[in-house]
This record gives C-alpha cells, sequence and structure tokens, in this order.
C-alpha cells in the first residue's frame, strides 16, 4: 500500500504594520545599529501595536490569508493546531480562538508550546493525523506578540524579538512528496537559561513580580547561543543521514531566525553553502513560533516541486529538532 504522507500545500503569513526599527531602540537603550547589525543581524522588526489585540488576531490573519490563496473554506478543516509562546490568555487555548474568528466549526483545535520550536512540534505533530489517513486539512499557524514579554529597558534582549504569524496547510499526499522524516529532542534542565519567571501557576503575577520585572524573557544569551549553534547543525545532518542525504542533495536549510550569527554559525557546521540557507532576519527579527512559516512565506516562489528542505529549530525549554520535507508544489505565476 502507498504510504500516505503529509505534503504542504499552501501558505499564508500576517506582520503587523507598525515597523520598530534600530535607531527607534536606540533612543529607548543604550544600543546602536552597529552593534544590533553585527552582533544579531537585525535592521527591524514589526511589532502590534493596537490596544486589545493579542496574538489570536495575527494568527487569524494569517490563517485567512492562507484559506484564501489555497481557496479553501473554513469548513473544510479538520484540525488547526496554533504554536505560541504568548497565547492570548492561559486558557482557553489561542487555537480556539483563531478557529472562532476564522469560523472553523467542524474540526478540533489545541496549541503547543515548544518555545522556539514550537512550528516544528506543531508541523510534525500534524504530520500524524494527516498520516493516520482520517484528517484531510490541517492548519499550523505559528504566532507570538513577543512585545508583550520583552523588557523594553533590556537592551540584551529587546532587539532581537518580533511580532507576526505564518500558516500552513498540510494534506495527504500519495507520492513521494510531504514530509518525509523529523526528530525531535527536548532537555528541560535548559530551562533555567531561557524562562519567563512569573505569571504562571508557580509565581502567579503579583504586584512584587511585576515590580521585579518577572513576566519578561529571561534569557542567559551567550549560553543559548552556543546550544542552538550545535544542536540545530548536528541534528539536521542526523535526519539527513537516515535518509541518505548528502549536503548537495540538499536545496534548503530553513533554520529558526534568532541571530544571523547563530544561522551563519549552523551553516558553516553543516558545511552548506551560504545561497541554500533561508534568511529573512533582518525585516522581522525573531518572531519565535512564526520564524519558520515567514521564512517559507517569503521563498515561496523559489521553491520547485521536490526540493529536499530540512527546516530546523532551537528554542527554550530546551527544545530542537529538524524535519526533511520535499516540497510538493510549484507556485503558480
Ligand atoms: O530563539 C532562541 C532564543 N534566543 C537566541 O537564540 C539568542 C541567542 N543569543 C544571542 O543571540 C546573543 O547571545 C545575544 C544577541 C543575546 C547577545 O550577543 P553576544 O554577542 O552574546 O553579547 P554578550 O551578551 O556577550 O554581550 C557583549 C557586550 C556586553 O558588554 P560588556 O559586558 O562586554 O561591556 C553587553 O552588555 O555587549 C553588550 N550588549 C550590548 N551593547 C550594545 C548587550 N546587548 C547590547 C546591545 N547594544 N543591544
Amino acid at each position: 500500500m502507498t504510504k500516505i504522507r503529509a505534503a504542504i500545500t499552501g501558505i499564508g503569513a500576517y506582520v503587523p504594520e507598525y515597523i520598530l526599527k534600530n535607531d527607534e531602540l536606540a533612543k529607548m537603550v543604550d544600543t546602536s545599529d552597529e552593534w544590533i547589525m553585527t552582533r544579531i543581524g537585525i535592521k527591524e522588526r514589526h511589532i502590534l501595536k493596537t490596544p486589545g489585540k493579542g496574538t489570536s488576531h495575527m494568527g487569524a490573519k494569517a490563517v485567512q490569508d492562507l484559506l484564501k490563496r489555497t481557496n479553501t473554506s473554513a469548513d473544510e478543516i479538520d484540525l488547526l493546531i496554533c504554536t505560541t509562546v504568548t497565547p492570548d490568555m492561559l486558557f482557553p487555548a489561542t487555537a480556539n480562538i483563531i478557529s472562532d474568528k476564522v469560523g472553523i466549526k467542524n474540526a478540533f483545535s489545541f496549541d503547543i508550546n515548544a518555545g522556539c520550536s514550537g512550528f516544528l512540534y506543531g508541523l510534525s505533530t500534524a504530520s500524524q493525523f494527516v498520516e493516520a489517513g482520517k484528517y484531510k486539512k490541517v492548519i499550523v499557524v505559528g504566532a507570538d506578540k513577543m512585545s508583550s514579554i520583552v523588557n523594553y529597558t533590556d537592551r540584551s534582549t529587546c532587539p532581537i524579538f518580533g511580532d507576526g504569524a505564518g500558516a500552513v496547510l498540510l494534506e495527504p499526499s500519495s507520492n513521494e512528496h510531504g514530509i518525509i522524516d523529523f526528530i525531535n529532542q527536548v532537555d528541560g534542565s535548559g530551562r533555567k537559561h531561557l524562562h519567563q519567571k512569573a505569571g504562571g501557576s508557580k509565581k502567579p503575577p503579583t504586584h512584587e513580580t511585576i515590580d521585579a520585572q518577572e513576566h519578561y524573557v529571561y534569557q542567559e544569551g551567550q549560553t543559548v547561543f552556543k546550544f542552538a549553534v550545535s544542536k540545530m547543525a548536528d541534528i539536521s545532518l542526523e535526519v539527513m543521514k537516515r535518509n541518505n542525504l548528502s549536503i548537495e542533495d540538499l536545496d534548503w536549510l530553513a533554520p529558526h531566525q534568532a541571530n544571523m550569527r547563530i544561522i551563519e554559525a549552523t551553516g558553516r557546521r553543516m558545511a552548506i553553502s551560504t545561497d541554500k540557507v533561508m534568511v529573512n532576519i533582518e525585516k522581522f527579527g525573531n518572531t519565535t513560533d512564526a520564524t519558520i512559516p515567514l521564512l517559507l512565506n517569503d521563498y515561496e516562489s523559489k521553491l520547485k516541486k521536490g526540493d529536499n528542505i530540512i527546516i530546523t529549530t532551537f528554542g527554550a525549554g530546551f527544545t530542537w529538532g529538524a524535519l526533511y520535507l520535499k516540497w510538493g508544489y510549484n507556485t503558480p505565476e
């Protein structure tokens, strides 16, 4: 019997209008365009400024874009997975709010939180539902309003992050296209290096936790940097090896966009030529769960049916992974 694979059959994206440039950041904290460009490689990031709007607003816009571009009705969707670290509220799931906003009624939906690896965890989870045969149209939407948890008086974190959302549609494919393999990993002891100290059940928010600024991203940058490079490169090579895929066979590497130096060092460690590495960090920054779909969206017109692509991520947890897929379509002119 032919194996059913889950193929990406379309992409949707949304970033908010407001653009926060390095020069504006330099008026808020002691930094400069030159430092940020040299050490991180980000020129600007989009920020959701509209009061009362959260992650679901951007996620719904990305899903609406996806439905329009794929000529799909909301009624046809069987499952929607939202990956985020900045849910609208602790419960209910942001996936449910997005489903409601776009009119998805004949489905179930849930959130996944795996730090910056969320979209990869979501994509690999969704692929299992499609491969099982019962689910025909599954959406994975990665969305984050990082500006809601970034401390804009901390120069070591505020230049890094941006807001945005991206979504893909997964459908069954009985040919060789689609998701071929993946490896996801976790090391929960890494949580001490990257987390949010208060706001959850262990330390609910109080005036004291707010005064101590414990509701913001806490990050030990250098530790995260080192782990990110070695883990993304090594797990990508591992999934390639077990699928007999050489560096020459690989058409594209789609790495999580956390820092330009992390992307370059990952590419060097894998010995892949730079023109095969997808990059758009300069204009969006690290949008956490949205980096991978925003990358695929930007490169969509360059992707050809049958292209071998490795997606790799690293994030809070620590979580990391690599997914091998054969691209399923040529973008119409
Ligand atoms: O998505 C996964 C999550 N996050 C990541 O992957 C981030 C991983 N880490 C990084 O990207 C980098 O470690 C950072 C961008 C966070 C920091 O870059 P770095 O090259 O590791 O800098 P550093 O922390 O070693 O700091 C070097 C210097 C320090 O000054 P002193 O102590 O040498 O005088 C910092 O205070 O740079 C200073 N510095 C800044 N200077 C100007 C830190 N941030 C800034 C800034 N502007 N924005």
